[in-house]
């Protein structure tokens, strides 16, 4: 384990030595660079299906909008548990690789394509993409840009499209969430399980049931009403304080989750699928967590759902976005969510920011389960340096046991509050 941490943190100098050695050799100093005729752009690639060791940072020309486009300036990118299943190649039809990863992003915008209406260039803005966000610059179809507040950051905008749209469609699109209903969520802690919370929080006397690992649970307590350990008995669990089960399950887990979801709702309840994460059991695809996973789930008779009086859903926001033709009905709920913004009734979590060239480490971090809320790729962030600093101090990596694993961070516990109230939480347990 420290081994992997050491050899990591080797790669990552190399990333940025690498980086470094031809921004000099272009003689630029971050940004975007001129080589021959064509402008290019820092992203990230992934070289092909596996491990972390399949991403680079490299340069690729910079794209120009097209016919309805707009072209943004990143300034931040959303990580989701998704494009560790991208990576993976564990998803349905994968696109071929090399490519670009990243579903949504966060900018200025930098120019409009024909036929583009309602934004002006340096409008900042959030935006989903098929693929290709984790780039210095990104251009997208009008349809899947949105205007965003004065005061939200771009790192907030970054964790807001994915995990409020996916919660807010399944909770009030789906499942049609009401006064005084319960909600079990899986990964509680997480950027959708988040998003969930606080979208129940807005209706009033709602019960949410969280399962999260338990180092999390001082973190996340007061989000939600009653916290399981993710390996808990939950069935027991939730049975023992509702006997009847409860109205809505948001199941992310897939596997045997499933079977126990359906288990326990009461009548006229929502089960609603929405992710496999049960299926990422390693740093690259395994076969066998798939058939398990696909074996495991309970194999639903509709004759047996309409005695008991349950209803089964899926949901899968980027099919319905990129592939079902629906952007107009999210941009419908993007305006709710900004006006709840707008509102203070919800803030997405930020759990960490993350340099492009750092983007193993922050993949490596989901793996390990160390985060609360979204990890966010900051473009304009510099890697944290490798070598300690006047400021630095040494910091056990906060997601593992190893004591030998330590890490140098040039970044002090007032401009890093999540990490200290990781080292805070830890030290609870
Ligand atoms: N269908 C859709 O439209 C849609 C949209 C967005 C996300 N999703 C799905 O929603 C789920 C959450 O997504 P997210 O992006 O918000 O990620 P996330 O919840 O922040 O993901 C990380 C957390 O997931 C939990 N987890 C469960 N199984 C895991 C595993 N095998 N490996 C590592 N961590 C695991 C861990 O928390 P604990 O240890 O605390 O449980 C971990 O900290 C994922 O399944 C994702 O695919 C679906």
């Amino acid at each position: 384990m420290a081994k992997e941490g050491v050899e990591k943190a080797e790669e990552t100098e190399q990333m940025i030595e690498k980086e470094a050695g031809k921004e000099s050799a272009e003689g630029g100093g971050g940004g975007s660079h001129r080589l021959g005729d064509a402008q290019e752009m820092r992203v990230v690639v992934l070289a092909g299906f596996g491990g972390l060791n399949k991403l680079r940072v490299t340069r690729k020309a910079m794209p120009e909008p097209q016919d309805g486009e707009l072209k943004i300036r990143v300034k931040a990118c959303g990580l989701n548990f998704i494009d560790l299943m991208v990576r993976q190649g564990n998803i349905d039809n994968p696109p071929k690789t090399p490519l670009v990863p990243g579903f949504e992003c966060s900018g200025i915008v930098e120019a409009l394509g024909d036929n583009v209406k309602g934004y002006e260039i340096g409008d900042r803005v959030m935006a989903f993409v098929n693929y290709n966000a984790w780039a210095e610059v990104v251009c997208t179809p009008v349809e899947f840009v949105y205007k965003i507040p004065d005061d939200m950051s771009f790192s907030e905008a970054a964790a807001f499209p994915m995990n409020f749209v996916t919660a807010y469609m399944m909770l009030f699109e789906v499942a049609n969430l009401r006064e005084g209903m319960s909600v079990l969520v899986h990964s509680a802690g997480g950027g959708v399980g988040q998003a969930v919370a606080q979208l129940c929080s807005t209706i009033p006397n709602v019960t949410v049931f969280g399962t999260a690992s338990t180092f999390k649970h001082e973190a996340i307590k007061d989000s939600v009403t009653h916290l399981f350990d993710r390996n808990a008995d939950y069935v027991q669990e939730v049975k023992r304080i509702s006997a009847e089960g409860v109205d809505i399950v948001l199941d992310c887990l897939c596997g045997d989750n499933t079977g126990k979801g359906l288990s326990l709702l009461k009548p006229l309840g929502t089960y609603i699928l929405y992710g496999s994460s049960n299926m990422v059991t390693g740093e690259t695809k395994s076969f066998f967590s798939f058939a398990k996973s696909w074996w495991q789930v309970e194999k639903v008779n509709p004759i047996k759902l309409y005695e008991e009086n349950k209803v089964i859903a899926g949901f899968s926001l980027l099919n319905l976005l990129f592939k079902q033709g629906r952007a107009g009905l999210i941009r419908k709920v993007v305006d709710k969510l900004l006006g709840l913004y707008n509102q203070k009734k919800i803030k997405p979590v930020v759990d960490s920011l993350w340099a492009l060239e750092e983007v193993k480490e922050a993949m490596q971090r989901i793996h390990d389960r160390g985060n609360i809320g979204k990890l966010i790729l900051d473009v304009e962030k510099t890697p944290t340096p490798l070598v300690p600093d006047a400021r630095t101090m040494p910091t056990r990596l906060p997601w593992t046991d190893d004591p030998t694993n330590v890490y140098w961070s040039s970044t002090s516990p007032e401009t890093h509050p999540t990490r200290e109230r990781e080292r805070q939480t830890r030290s609870m347990d």
